[in-house]
């Protein structure tokens, strides 16, 4: 644990420095307005007790008495109580404000961590991605975020009910300095028995940032798994799990709690200080009563300071691993969130792949590969399941840099440049089916300023054999569900790639584009793909009639090329 919490807070009152300044300011105003109504209250009942022990002597006297002086004026019973009045009034006021912007804390929290994690997630290199699934994301993105912000709300308020407890001992200070001495201990011993029980919420706070993790992985996998999970008769099983989850979600969360609320105890432990110190500090202090009425004042203002102080450094001790995750996530790089270098587009001609190596963490799976790829050449890439070809695409594409050697794009110009700003068609081996309409299908990833018109897009579903099938439905109109639940196999690949056929794109990456799709449709397609010009198109494949198609067949082999012919 240690000080990361304020390593969170620091970076989050960097981002929002206005915001931060403000509410420190209003905080440590509506903390001094607080504890100062409460000196002004004791002259007054000084005042009160007429011929009273009034020791003008004493520090806070000299200091009210001199701000008297400044301001010019009558330091009297009447104009005490207006003071004290004015002091009250300006509290509320300055602690109306302190509350709004405190508030706000939450959202602007959840605010960062949003930006963060989606600028982290849309420009950050493929691998960090992959180490998460899509239910940690889901995970992240709801449950730790909302935690985050939760957490910035109640580091301040924390903030608050430091600088509160120190005004107080500062107040009480010049009351009387022996009593100082007994509160001092006091606050010492709560903040001591907070910060022990603090340890065990911030175990407990771990295994609840792990237990959601697990449910939220297990509801979507189980999600996912609908209809193989019945097949199987899977369905105790997975019940069983997430009843066993449940439980230790509330077992941990109910410790947590636990924790937090040990501190009612404080009031027998109270009662018996109070006790103690009124006999000390009439018996043995001689203090006058309206001093012990005043110090017994506040006292019972600061033991509810005390005990939220309590109640939060607990909670943020169960909160911050959730926020920590978040945190590791987002500080693995630093990306400013500036998607414009993607308009960038300069046109592809050729592509080096110069002695390129690539492992997943310490596995090999791709050994010095050296490749040219020239335009308006068809390229097939084969080789056994496993040995690398996926992986090689996502090379090239740029979604993985390579752990050694290095790919070159060229422009006409025979000029270096970057593949983020190429044109390029990429079909996964899973291929992606948007919900939305079999248009909306058709114009992902095509989100330039040109238009379509109809006929482009049904001549795109023509040349993948789909224009008959969509005709009997509502045509372009017709809804996709999600994942293309409303569709075969290979009408998704189908689908996915009369994308290709609305736009030229300088590099196409088809992933075993026809692994389900029937001989009949496979001759339509690739005459279709054979019609593209000045594309470098790159189709990994099983399917010898692709092959067939292809001018080069590149085979992988033990990590190696094996043979290109
Ligand atoms: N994200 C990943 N993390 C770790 N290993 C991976 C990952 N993706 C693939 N691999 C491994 O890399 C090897 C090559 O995978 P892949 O490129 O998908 O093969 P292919 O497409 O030829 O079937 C496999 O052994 C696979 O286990
Ligand atoms: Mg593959």
């Amino acid at each position: 644990m240690k000080s990361e919490y304020l390593l969170i807070s620091r970076e989050f009152a960097i981002q929002n420095k206005r915001y931060f300044a403000f509410l420190t300011l209003m905080s440590f105003l509506s903390s001094f307005f607080s504890v100062s109504m409460i000196a002004f209250v004791l002259p007054v009942l000084n005042f009160i007790e007429v011929n009273g022990d009034i020791d003008t002597a004493k520090t806070y006297w000299t200091i009210i008495a001199s701000f008297f002086n400044t301001i010019n004026l009558e330091m009297n019973v009447y104009t005490l109580a207006i003071l004290n009045l004015v002091i009250v009034f300006s509290f509320q006021v300055i602690d109306y404000f302190r509350l709004i912007y405190i508030q706000n804390l939450y959202p602007l929290g959840m605010k960062y961590v949003r930006q963060n994690l989606m600028t982290k997630y849309l420009l950050d290199d493929f691998l960090n991605i992959n180490s998460y699934s899509k239910s940690s994301l889901v995970t992240l993105y709801s449950m730790h975020a909302s935690e985050y912000g939760n957490l910035f709300y109640r580091m301040f308020v924390l903030l608050f009910l430091i600088v509160q407890i120190l005004l107080f001992t500062v107040v009480l200070s010049l009351i009387n300095f022996s009593l100082l001495f007994l509160i001092t201990s006091y606050i010492l011993i709560i903040v001591f028995v907070t910060l022990k029980r603090g340890k065990y919420a911030l175990k407990s706070g771990k295994e609840i940032a792990n237990i959601n993790d697990q449910i939220l992985q297990r509801v979507t996998e189980t999600i996912n798994a609908l209809k193989i999970s019945k097949v199987f008769n899977y369905e105790k099983t997975l019940f069983n799990k997430s009843v066993k989850d449940s439980d230790l979600l509330l077992r941990e969360s109910m410790n947590v709690h636990k924790n937090a609320s040990l501190i009612t105890f404080i009031d027998t432990f109270n009662f018996i200080f109070l006790m103690s110190t009124l006999i000390i500090s009439y018996k043995y202090f001689q203090l006058p009563l309206s001093e012990i009425v005043i110090f017994l004042f506040l006292l019972f203002r600061l033991v509810p300071i005390l005990k939220q102080f309590n109640f939060e450094k607990i909670e943020i001790n169960a909160k911050l691993e959730s926020a920590l995750k978040i945190k590791r996530l987002v500080d693995e790089n630093d990306y400013s969130t500036n998607f414009d270098y993607r308009d960038k587009i300069n046109s592809l001609v050729k592509m080096n792949i110069k002695n390129v190596s690539f492992k997943y963490q310490n596995h090999n799976v791709l050994t010095d590969i050296t490749l040219q790829f020239e335009p308006s050449k068809h390229y097939a890439i084969k080789g056994r399941s496993g040995s690398g070809k996926s992986t090689l695409a996502d090379l090239i594409l740029g979604l993985y840099k390579p752990s050694k050697g290095n790919i070159e794009y060229y422009d006409d110009k025979n000029k270096l440049i970057d593949i983020s700003s190429v044109y390029k068609f990429y079909m996964s081996q899973e291929p992606f089916i948007l919900n939305g309409t079999v248009r909306d299908n058709l114009l992902f990833g095509s989100n330039d300023d040109l238009t379509y018109t109809e006929s482009t897009l049904n001549d795109a579903l023509r040349k993948v054999d789909l224009e008959s099938f969509f005709i009997q439905l509502q045509g372009l109109d017709t809804i996709i569900d999600e994942n293309g639940a409303n569709l075969s196999g290979g009408q998704k690949q189908r689908l996915a790639l009369a994308r290709l056929f609305i736009r030229h794109y300088d590099l196409i990456v088809l992933d075993e584009h026809t692994s389900a799709i029937d001989e009949v449709s496979i001759k339509i397609i690739n005459e279709a793909i054979k019609s593209i010009r000045k594309s470098i198109i790159i189709s990994i494949t099983h399917d010898s009639a692709v092959m067939e198609n292809a001018d080069v067949i590149i085979e992988l082999k033990n990590s190696r090329v094996n043979r290109k012919v």
